[in-house]
Order: structure tokens, then C-alpha cells, then sequence
């Protein structure tokens, strides 16, 4: 970044010029730099919009739009860039503007203030990233529906408390996740909505004695809406805490989705293999693979978390209506932008090449008694209170844990003494195969039902 001594556009009020360590404190060149080509298309709508109110004749705003092009290709090919005495990308191509035309470049602020300039680029840049952040997604999405189809018929211990529960589909444990990520996928269709209103024309706070056509510059800019109150407009925040927000519970998502993947990694569990590729040695232990693509996913998830809580923080007392405080609203959400794209790349990848160790799940399906609440439910249809099978089968659990046995050891006897209610049937059932298939609830993890979600799935992202 250039450094050469530039005076700030404002600097007329002044008799002395800040001091360096202000200018070091003030910039937001380094951040908001992201936004050039936002910033160019929105001097691009106001100027053509000037024109049409008559404050630029034809010949001066085609000057102008073609002095922003130039600044554009410049700044590509790396001829011109910013220098941080000018503060921020709005000054810096300002400045640029007026270096090419003179009093002409001078022309462009004209009704306008870097107050509803920064929320305008701001708002076009968001509406590209959200955009691109809900196609990787869906992207994942359909990763989660193949390995549902691919995973349906094999069954895996369900767990509440970290403890086995009930017998559940691999299949139906992808389709939990796919309906999270379809809830991000519709708050981050929100925070599009969110964005998708023009400031341009509510000037530093009030509008303007100028007959700006704000309609104009909407339509110049694609944006659905004007903003309702010049006021509202420039002290408003809202639409990136929405986006926060939804990446923030994207986040908390494959953060969970991680320490379930990492758990059954180990060799505890042993339910899987990650991918070589996702995983990384010990510089010191030779039998180290550590599953560090999903422990830097949950790692990063309090970094975008505190994003939104940053932008909270700064919103809570700020009066109205801009405060340079807004200017801190850039730097965690650029990052989070940044890294939700990547766990975008890396998830669905890691999720396709996950090898899943049927024999294995196999041995632990005899652990804990899944198939417990099935047998209440045998009983239940016998005509016996749930209440009071649940305290016979807590029974049974009791002895044959004593005994060390499984519910497929105890003989006809044994049931019987429990509940006369017990028939040969009994044992039929009890296979955590049967238990999943006979779990045909809606939403349930019986093959038909999950094979509905899977269908239901691919019409979401369709
Ligand atoms: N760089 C500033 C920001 O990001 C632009 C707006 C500055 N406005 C002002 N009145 N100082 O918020």
C-alpha cells in the first residue's frame, strides 16, 4: 500500500493535518479496499444519475463514467493502488477521479456523503458473496442427500446424553444435517433480502436540497428497494447482523456435525475413517492422522460467532445516526465470508470420502440394550400401559446386566417371568435392523421415511 502525502478531501476545515498515528488509526483502506469494484459501480450509477437531473451535461458524466472505468483497469492491472493518507476505498478512487479530470472529477460527490456510499458498496458486495455462499452450500447440500442414498441401510447406534439410545440409519444421521444446512440456506436467503436495498441518495443523514432520482440509481444497481428513511439508512447495520447471524449458525452446525465425525474417528469408536486428505501427521508421534480439517471447523466457529457478537457490541449504544464506530463493521465479516467459503469447499469433499466401518458399528449395536424402548412398545401393544412396560423392560435391563447378558440370551422363561405378556414374537423383533425398519414415522428413521426425505431434499435444492 502507497504511503505518498495526500491531502484528505476534507482537509479544508482544518489548519493542521492529523497526525500520523490518526491516519494509522483512521484508515479502513486496508479493509474496505475489498470493496473497489462496488464502489465504482455505485459512482457509476450516481453519475449517470446526475446527468439525468442536470447537474452533469452528457459530455461530462460520459467523461466521468469513463474516468471510472479507467481507475477500474487500473486497479487490476496494479497501476494504481491506494495510498492510506486517503483513509478509505471511497476517498482513494475519489481522489483518483479528480487526479484524471480535474474540477470535472470533483463533481462526482456531488449529493452524496461516504455515509450512504459505504453502506451502498457494502450492500452490492454482500449481495454477490451471500449469493455465492448459498450456491457452495447447496453444493454441500447435495453431498449430504448421496451419502444419505449411499448410507441408508446401515445402521449405527442413535445417541442422547453421548449414551446409546435407539438404532438409527446412517443415512437418516446425513439427512439431520441436510435439514440444518436447509434452515442456514433459508436464513441466508433472508440476509439477502436483508441486503438488498439501495441507500444511495439518503446523503450523510437527511437526504438532500438536490433533486436526486433515488429510484434511478436502484434500478441502476439492481437493488429491489429504496431505503424508507434517510436517517434508518445510514445508521443501519441490520443487514450484515442477519448475515452473522446465519453463518454464525451455519457454524455451530458443522461444528457439531465435526465433534460427532471426530469422535467416531477414534479408536474408541472406530465407525470411520477420515480421508487422507483431510488429515494431518504428528511432527513427533509416527502414528499420528488427526482429523484437523474438522477440529479447525469447530476451532473457527467462535471466531465467526464473536463476528456477530462484535457487531452487536458496537450497535448497542451508538446514537443515531453514523458514528466512525461503523466503520469496525467490515473486518470479522470479510473473514467469515472468507472462511465459510472454504469449509464450503472442504466439507462436501471430506463428507464424499469418508469411509464408514460397517463391521465394526456392527459390535457396538450389542451395547446398551438400543433395542430397550422396542420392547416396551412390544408390550404396549399387548394392551399394557407405557408407564408400566417401562418399568418392567428397566427391569429386564437391570438383570441382564447383572447377569451379562443381551436381550437375545434371555429364554422364554426369563420373558415370561417378566410379563405374561411375552410371546415367541418377542424375539423376532429384536434386531437393531428391525428396529429401524419398523420405525416407519413420519420424519422417523425407517427406510420409506428417510427415502422421503431424500426426496423431499432434492426438490429443496433444485
Ligand atoms: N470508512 C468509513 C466507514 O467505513 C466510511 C464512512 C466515513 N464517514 C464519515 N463520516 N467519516 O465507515
Amino acid at each position: 500500500m502507497a504511503a505518498q502525502r495526500e491531502k484528505a478531501l476534507w482537509s479544508g476545515r482544518f489548519t493542521t493535518a492529523p497526525d500520523v498515528m490518526m491516519k494509522k488509526f483512521g484508515e479502513s483502506i486496508s479493509v474496505d479496499w475489498a470493496f473497489y469494484r462496488e464502489d465504482i459501480e455505485g459512482s457509476i450509477a450516481h453519475g449517470k444519475m446526475l446527468h439525468r437531473i442536470g447537474i452533469l451535461s452528457r459530455e461530462e458524466m460520459e467523461k466521468i463514467l469513463r474516468g471510472l472505468e479507467e481507475i477500474k483497469e487500473e486497479i487490476e492491472s496494479g497501476e494504481f493502488v491506494p495510498n492510506i493518507e486517503l483513509e478509505d476505498v471511497h476517498m482513494n478512487i475519489e481522489n483518483r477521479l479528480i487526479k484524471k479530470l480535474g474540477e470535472l472529477g470533483a463533481k462526482i460527490h456531488t449529493g452524496r456523503s461516504r455515509n450512504d456510499q459505504v453502506v451502498t458498496d457494502y450492500r452490492l458486495y454482500l449481495k454477490k458473496e451471500i449469493g455465492k455462499i448459498m450456491d457452495l452450500l447447496k453444493t454441500c447440500m447435495d453431498v449430504f442427500l448421496k451419502r444419505a442414498e449411499e448410507d441408508i441401510d446401515i445402521i449405527i447406534p442413535g445417541f442422547t446424553h453421548l449414551m446409546h439410545a435407539q438404532p438409527v440409519s446412517l443415512g437418516h444421521y446425513w439427512m439431520a444435517y441436510f435439514w440444518k444446512f436447509q434452515r442456514d440456506l433459508k436464513r441466508l436467503s433472508a440476509a439477502l433480502e436483508g441486503a438488498d436495498v439501495s441507500p444511495l441518495g439518503a446523503g450523510a443523514l437527511a437526504g438532500s436540497t438536490l433533486p436526486l432520482d433515488r429510484e434511478y440509481t436502484r434500478e441502476l444497481l439492481g437493488f429491489r428497494e429504496v431505503s424508507k428513511n434517510s436517517l434508518d439508512t445510514v445508521s443501519d447495520r441490520d443487514f450484515i447482523l442477519d448475515l452473522q447471524y446465519a453463518l454464525s449458525t451455519f457454524f455451530i452446525h458443522t461444528s457439531r456435525l465435526s465433534e460427532d465425525l471426530i469422535l467416531w474417528n477414534t479408536q474408541e469408536f472406530n465407525y470411520i475413517q477420515l480421508p487422507d486428505e483431510f488429515c494431518t501427521g504428528s511432527s513427533m508421534m509416527p502414528n499420528k492422522k488427526n482429523p484437523d480439517a474438522l477440529e479447525l471447523i469447530r476451532g473457527k466457529t467462535g471466531g465467526v460467532v464473536t463476528g456477530l457478537f462484535n457487531l452487536m457490541m458496537n450497535l448497542k449504544g451508538l446514537p443515531l445516526t453514523y458514528n466512525r464506530d461503523l466503520q469496525e463493521d467490515k473486518k470479522f465479516v470479510l473473514e467469515n465470508i472468507a472462511t465459510t467459503k472454504i469449509v464450503l469447499e472442504i466439507l462436501p469433499q471430506l463428507i464424499l470420502k469418508i469411509q464408514v466401518q460397517k463391521e465394526n458399528i456392527q459390535k457396538h449395536l450389542s451395547k446398551g440394550f438400543l433395542l430397550a424402548t422396542d420392547v416396551a412398545e412390544y408390550l404396549v401393544l399387548k394392551g399394557v400401559p407405557f408407564r408400566k412396560t417401562h418399568e418392567i423392560v428397566a427391569g429386564i435391563v437391570q438383570y441382564a446386566e447383572g447377569k451379562g447378558l443381551d436381550f437375545q440370551d434371555l429364554s422364554m422363561e426369563e420373558w415370561k417371568g417378566f410379563s405374561p405378556h411375552f410371546e415367541q414374537d418377542i424375539v423376532e423383533i429384536l434386531t437393531p435392523q428391525k428396529a429401524v425398519a419398523r420405525r416407519r414415522t413420519l420424519g422417523g428413521t425407517g427406510k420409506e421415511p428417510v427415502l422421503e426425505q431424500i426426496k423431499e431434499g432434492r426438490e429443496v435444492i433444485k
